[in-house]
């Protein structure tokens, strides 16, 4: 376990180069197993969930290697179809190379999920679509087996907009060579960058973005190189933290069009926000103002992943401030560990409502989840005083350079 020790109370200033997403590299991570030829992705971030991501992949029997920010992978050789359950089980992000092993091998073993805990995670959407197309599937404890023995395309309607399963089918589908068409698919930009990689790997794929999304595989797919998208929530964070503390920031590399609900929100709070190109800076004298509700919705929607974020800058917000999430219900675990710096925040279906309060008290806190955990870390940077975030390992699976970034901005933070 690790500590996040942090002395909050200082206004934030200076400049940070926003890194690759977390959520737009694993697909792409997963998508190289499909490759004839080495492929080459840039600006990876340097997060755990990467490392982990990459550690599957040469379980899988992929040459992989890492220089700087860039990761080679070549999966000429990748004949394993197992997912270590240390590794799935650590990171739910790693259910994705369910669709590719399906794509390459016909077949697929993995242990149930980990990741974040937000509320329930099942993966009955994958599954059931998966059949679909004539997959079969196995339990045996909390193993799940895997087999495509006969490949056919189909139309496949999702119940929900997941994005994971709809990551999932995108790289199964390129197994097969009749057409797949996903109906009510997420429209999320990382979804859709994923269409675009496999369409640069030589793949049929239209519609990516939109709700429906039909692909056309069967082919030998080649290596590709590939810039990662920038991180829209690292993005939301710095910028939430900013906003809390009150300060001075300005984010490169980012993608302002992508992030508009939640300079929205912001800006409804009384921050001024100026955007430019890829680079977006926002001021805060931290006297925020409550902006009544937020919901959390699919894209193009005000993200689920930056609820919590948010949520923490606005606790000392004069006036109320509504949070709803309708992508995962029960994502309030950090509801709990906020209250400790002294936040009014109560909780009742799917919705938390917060009472801004005048001051945060610095106090000891649990990073519950990645996410959950950023707000707890926010809390802890615009409280008086001294605060220690507990499994503050967790923020490392989203977030590089998370310290040294911190203290470049003016924030006195160190791991214990
Ligand atoms: C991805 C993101 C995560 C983000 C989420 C929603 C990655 C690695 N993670 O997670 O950061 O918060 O999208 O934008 O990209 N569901 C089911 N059954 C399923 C699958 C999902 O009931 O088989 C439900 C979930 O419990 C949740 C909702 O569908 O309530 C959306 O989940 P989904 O979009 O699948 O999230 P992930 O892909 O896991």
């Amino acid at each position: 376990m690790q500590t996040l020790v942090v002395r909050g109370g200082k206004p934030l200033c200076g400049t940070i180069c926003v890194h690759g997403a977390k959520n737009g590299v694993l697909p792409l991570l997963a998508a190289t197993l499909l490759g004839n030829g080495p492929s080459e992705l840039s600006d990876c971030p340097e997060i755990t969930d990467v490392l982990r991501a990459a550690e599957i992949l040469r379980c899988l029997g992929c040459a992989v290697c890492r220089e700087g920010n860039t990761i080679r992978v070549d999966a000429t050789k990748a004949c394993g179809i197992c997912i270590p359950p240390e590794l799935s089980g650590s990171m739910r992000g790693s259910v994705i190379f369910l669709g590719a092993l399906l794509a390459r091998h016909g077949c697929a073993e993995l242990s149930a999920p980990g990741g974040c805990v937000l509320g329930e995670r099942p993966i009955d959407f994958h599954i059931r679509a998966l059949e679909v197309l004539g997959v079969h599937t196995e339990s045996e404890g909390s193993v799940l087996r895997f087999r495509w023995p006969k490949r056919h395309g189909g139309v496949i309607t999702l119940p929900f907009p997941s994005v994971g399963a709809t990551e999932n089918l995108m790289l199964a589908a390129m197994g097969v060579s009749e057409p797949v068409v996903i109906c009510g698919a997420a429209r999320e930009p990382e979804v859709a960058e994923l269409g675009r990689f496999l369409r640069a790997m030589g793949a049929e794929v239209e519609g990516e973005g939109g709700s429906v999304i039909t692909l056309c595989g069967g082919k030998p797919l080649r290596g590709t190189e590939r810039r990662v998208l920038p991180d829209r929530i690292e993005t939301a964070t710095y910028l939430s933290m900013t906003a809390a503390c009150g300060g001075d920031i300005c984010l490169k590399n980012t993608d302002p069009e992508l992030l508009r609900p939640v300079l929205d929100v912001l800006e409804k709070a009384g921050c001024m926000i100026f955007c430019e190109g890829s680079e977006i800076r926002l001021q805060s004298d931290g006297d925020l103002c409550g902006v009544g509700l937020v919901r959390a919705e699919t894209y193009p929607g005000f993200p689920t992943d930056a609820q919590a974020p948010v949520s923490a800058a606005l606790l000392r917000a004069k006036g109320c401030s509504e949070i709803e999430d309708t992508v995962f219900p029960c994502r309030f675990r950090h509801i709990a560990e906020l209250r400790k710096f002294g936040a009014n925040i109560q909780t009742d279906n799917a919705r938390a409502v917060i009472c801004g309060v005048r001051a945060l008290y610095g106090a000891t806190a649990t990073a519950t989840e990645l996410r959950g955990g950023a707000g707890v870390l926010i809390a802890a940077l615009a409280a008086e005083g001294e605060s220690r975030i507990m499994h503050a390992e967790l923020l490392l699976r989203g977030y590089a350079a998370l310290d040294t970034s911190l203290q470049k901005l003016g924030a006195e933070v160190r791991f214990a």
